[in-house]
């Protein structure tokens, strides 16, 4: 064991401090250096992924002086986020502990993460991943025929093409096996939170973007009315959960948006607060990670959760997506210091494990 860790970085982007590090980096890095640990950080950018020798140069680096990469990167901000998946899995492939493995990043990131969980408690059913055009407009008609729903992209994470759509006459549903082109729908937007009427036709045609390309897909799930209560996020470090955040949506209008951007008001709980759905949601983590391809669990993730109704009038929850290639703690800013510090236990624990 060589007792050495690597923390890859992207150059730019609004989530820097002044030092060009994103603000919760350093403090993981110093967190190992206080346990006797060797650390640092390396720059990835698209020029440095394009060009053969530099690249080369970092892999071979990072292959002679660490046990372990964590990736900080969100890859959909790189053009070239095929070439860094390359590089982190030939890392994967010559020894290194991938935090997370470019797969793990893909098969617990990807909105379709939930159609593979649609069999367990955690997600309904009824949730569809379209990834050609033709089955979206076969089979999106008739979900849509049954009850409001949440169509998904499979990029960013800031509400930008979640749309939330239900029927311009509520009394339509369930009339039809499959609904006509030109019914009359409502579509509002997480990002902002703003509604247009559409016709679904041509909703859909509009929707064909998310689709085609790299990773494109795009998610249909019931719309869960409780939102308006809130999201509920855990933050994970491993098999740990360390604090969780409940987004509460702006009140009033179609609002459902948890982003910030849109107005949604956040608080900050201790797992304690939480602890039925924090005990489910942990019995439920060894078939989470066989189910989305037997990775092991991210170093730092999200899941986040929106309260729903079972048969029997009792609260249950849902999952509404997991986020973990670029998961930060800076805020709140008094909690940083202390995760770091539990970050850096984790990554000794997890890599003193896979090398004894
Ligand atoms: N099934 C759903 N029912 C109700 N609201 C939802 C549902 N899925 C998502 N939302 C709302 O839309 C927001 C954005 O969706 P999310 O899946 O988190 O995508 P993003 O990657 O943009 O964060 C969520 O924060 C939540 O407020
Ligand atoms: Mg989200």
């Amino acid at each position: 064991m060589k007792k050495y860790v690597v923390f890859f970085e992207a150059k730019g982007g609004s989530d820097k401090g002044p030092d060009g590090h994103r603000k919760d980096t350093m403090p993981m890095v110093n967190a190992l250096k206080t346990k006797g640990w060797g650390a640092e950080v390396v720059f990835f950018t698209d020029e440095i992924l394009k060009d053969e020798a530099k690249k080369n140069e970092i892999f071979e680096h990072v292959k002679n002086v660490a046990d372990a990469y964590v990736s900080r990167v969100n890859p959909g901000n790189l053009k070239e986020e095929k070439l860094y998946f390359d590089v982190l899995r030939k890392l994967c492939d010559s020894g290194l502990i991938g935090m997370p493995h470019p797969d793990a990043m893909i098969g617990y990131g990807a909105k379709d993460a939930l159609t593979k969980l649609a069999c367990t408690p955690l997600v309904p059913d009824d949730t569809y991943a379209y990834y050609d055009i033709k089955t979206f407009k076969k089979t999106f008609p008739k979900s849509l025929a049954k009850g409001e729903r949440v169509l998904k992209q499979n990029r960013g994470s800031t509400g930008e093409g979640i749309w939330r759509v239900r029927l311009e006459k509520s009394s339509e549903y369930n009339k039809v096996e499959s609904l006509d082109l030109d019914t009359n729908i409502i579509c509002t937007e997480a990002k902002d939170n703003h509604s247009e009427t559409r016709q679904l036709g041509e909703f859909m045609d509009f929707c064909e973007q998310y689709i085609v390309g790299d990773n494109g897909m795009l998610v249909d799930m019931t719309f869960l009315p409780r939102i308006k209560e809130g999201e509920i996020r855990i933050l994970m470090l491993y098999k740990t959960p360390v604090y969780v955040v409940h987004k509460k949506p702006a009140e009033g209008g179609d609002a459902f948006s948890a982003t910030l951007f849109s107005g949604a008001k956040y608080r900050y709980d201790e797992p304690k607060d939480w602890k039925n759905l924090i005990d489910w949601f942990l019995g439920q983590l060894p078939d989470i990670r066989t189910r989305l391809g037997n990775y092991d669990l991210p170093l730092i993730w999200t899941a986040d959760f929106i309260l729903d109704t079972d048969e029997n009038g009792k609260d249950k929850y849902v999952l509404g997506e997991i986020n973990c290639s670029c998961v930060g703690f800076t805020s709140p800013e008094e909690f940083m210091a202390k995760i770091a510090v539990m970050v850096g236990d984790n990554i000794v624990d997890i890599v003193s494990e896979k090398k004894a």
